[in-house]
C-alpha cells in the first residue's frame, strides 16, 4: 500500500510518499518538507495570508519531488491524504484542494487526516509502535495528552486552556528581543542563566483536571521583565533559565496527572509506553525531564527522529495509509475543519474554546 501524504496546516509545505507493509509496519520512500520560516521570521510568528500564500507556489512542486524521489507515479499509488484540520484554514484548502484534484485525476481514493492524529500515530511508523500508548503533544499549535487506544479511537486526558507551549515560548522570546521562532533561542540564553533568582508561578501544577495553562506564567515574565528593565544579558539568560525551569515542572506534574488517568488503559505487567510530539520535544531540559519521570512511573518511551516530530509530509501519508487499510476513505467533498478534536466526546475544558 503506497500513500502520498501532503500536509499544509501550518507553515510547512510537505509531501511524502509511504508505504506501508503491514500493521505499525511502514517505510518512508520520501519525505520533502520546506519550511516557511524566512517568510514569517519578520513578522515573529506564523502570518496565515502570508502562509497560504507561500504553500500555493511550492505545494506543487514539492509533490513532484517527493514522487521523483520516491520514483513513483500517481498511477503506482494506493491513496492520497491531505491534512483537513485542525489548522490554518487557507493553508488547509490549499492541501485538500490538491489532493483531492489528484485523487480525482488519477481515480484513486482520498483520505482526510486529522493532523494530531497523525502526530499521534507516527511512532507506528517510526518504532513499530501499536496502541494502547499515551501521548504527549507538545508544539507551537497545540499542548495535549492524549490516550492513543487505536487506530481512530482516542482519549483526550489534557488540554492546554490557554496557550500552547511552543506558542508561550515563541512569545517569551519575543518580549525579550530573542528571534524566532523562540523555543531554540530561548533554550540556548537559559543555558547560562540562573533559574533561582527570578521565581515564577507554575499554573495548574497539583491540580487534580489534568489540564495545562501558560497565560500566568506569560504574564508573570512580563512583569518580572518588566521591573528589571533595561535588561543585562545576564537578565535575559536568568528570565530564559526561569521560564524553561518552570515549564518543565508543569510538563511533569501534567503528565504526571495524564499517567494517573490512564493507568487503567494498561494491562498490568505489559510494557507502557509513552510517545512524544511536538517541536518542543526538541528541548534538551524538557526532554531530560520527560526521560527522568517516564523511568520513575514506569513507563518506555518512544520518540521519533526530531524530523518527525515536527510537521512533516511523512506522518499524513502514514496516518492516511492506517485508514485506507481500514477501508476509511473520504469523499471529495470532506470539507476543512480548521478545528476538529481528535477526541469528540472530550469535554471542553473551562477557560479554553481556543486550542482544545
Ligand atoms: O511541531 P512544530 O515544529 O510546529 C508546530 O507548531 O506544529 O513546533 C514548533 C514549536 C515552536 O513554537 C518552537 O518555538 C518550539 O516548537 N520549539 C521549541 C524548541 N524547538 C522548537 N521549544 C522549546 N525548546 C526548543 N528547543
Ligand atoms: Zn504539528
Amino acid at each position: 500500500m503506497i500513500v502520498l501524504g501532503i500536509e499544509t496546516s501550518c507553515d510547512e509545505t510537505a509531501a511524502a510518499v509511504v508505504v506501508r507493509e503491514g500493521e505499525a509496519n511502514g517505510r518512508i520512500l520520501s519525505n520533502v518538507v520546506r519550511s516557511q520560516l524566512a517568510e514569517h521570521r519578520p513578522y515573529g510568528g506564523v502570518v496565515p495570508e502570508i502562509a497560504a500564500r507561500a504553500h500555493v507556489e511550492c505545494l506543487d512542486t514539492i509533490i513532484e519531488a517527493a514522487l521523483a524521489e520516491a520514483g513513483v507515479g500517481l498511477t503506482d499509488l494506493s491513496g492520497i491524504a491531505a491534512t483537513a484540520g485542525p489548522g490554518l484554514n487557507g493553508g488547509l484548502v490549499v492541501g485538500l484542494v490538491t489532493a483531492k484534484t489528484l485523487a480525482l485525476a488519477a481515480d484513486k481514493p482520498f483520505l482526510a487526516v486529522n493532523h494530531l492524529e497523525a502526530h499521534a500515530l507516527t511512532v507506528g511508523l517510526t518504532d513499530g509502535r501499536a496502541p494502547p500508548y499515551l501521548m504527549l503533544l507538545v508544539s507551537g499549535g497545540h499542548t495535549q495528552t492524549l490516550l492513543v487506544e487505536g487506530v481512530g479511537r482516542y482519549r483526550r486526558i489534557g488540554t492546554t486552556i490557554d496557550d500552547a507551549i511552543g506558542e508561550a515560548f515563541d512569545k517569551t522570546a519575543k518580549l525579550l528581543g530573542l528571534g524566532y521562532p523562540g523555543g531554540p533561542e530561548v533554550e540556548r540564553w537559559a543555558l547560562s542563566g540562573n533559574a533561582a533568582r527570578i521565581p515564577l508561578p507554575r499554573p495548574m501544577v497539583g491540580r487534580a483536571e489534568p489540564h495545562f495553562s501558560l497565560a500566568g506564567l506569560k504574564t508573570a515574565l512580563r512583569q518580572r521583565a518588566e521591573a528589571a528593565a533595561p535588561l543585562s544579558a545576564q537578565d535575559v539568560s536568568d528570565l530564559c533559565a526561569a521560564f524553561e525551569a518552570a515549564v518543565c515542572d508543569i510538563v511533569v506534574d501534567r503528565l504526571d496527572r495524564a499517567m494517573e488517568l490512564s493507568e487503567a488503559a494498561f494491562v498490568s505487567g505489559a510494557p507502557r509506553w509513552l510517545a512524544v510530539a511536538g517541536g518542543v520535544a526538541a528541548n534538551r531540559s524538557i526532554a531530560a525531564a520527560l526521560a527522568r519521570l517516564a523511568a520513575t512511573r514506569g513507563f518506555r518511551l518512544s520518540v521519533p527522529p526530531p524530523h518527525l516530530c515536527t510537521d512533516n509530509g511523512a506522518m499524513i501519508a502514514w496516518a492516511g495509509a492506517e485508514r485506507l487499510a481500514r477501508g476509511l476513505v473520504d469523499g471529495l467533498d470532506f470539507a476543512a475543519r480548521p478545528r476538529w478534536p481528535l477526541d469528540p466526546e472530550a469535554p471542553a475544558a473551562i477557560g479554553a474554546g481556543v486550542k482544545a
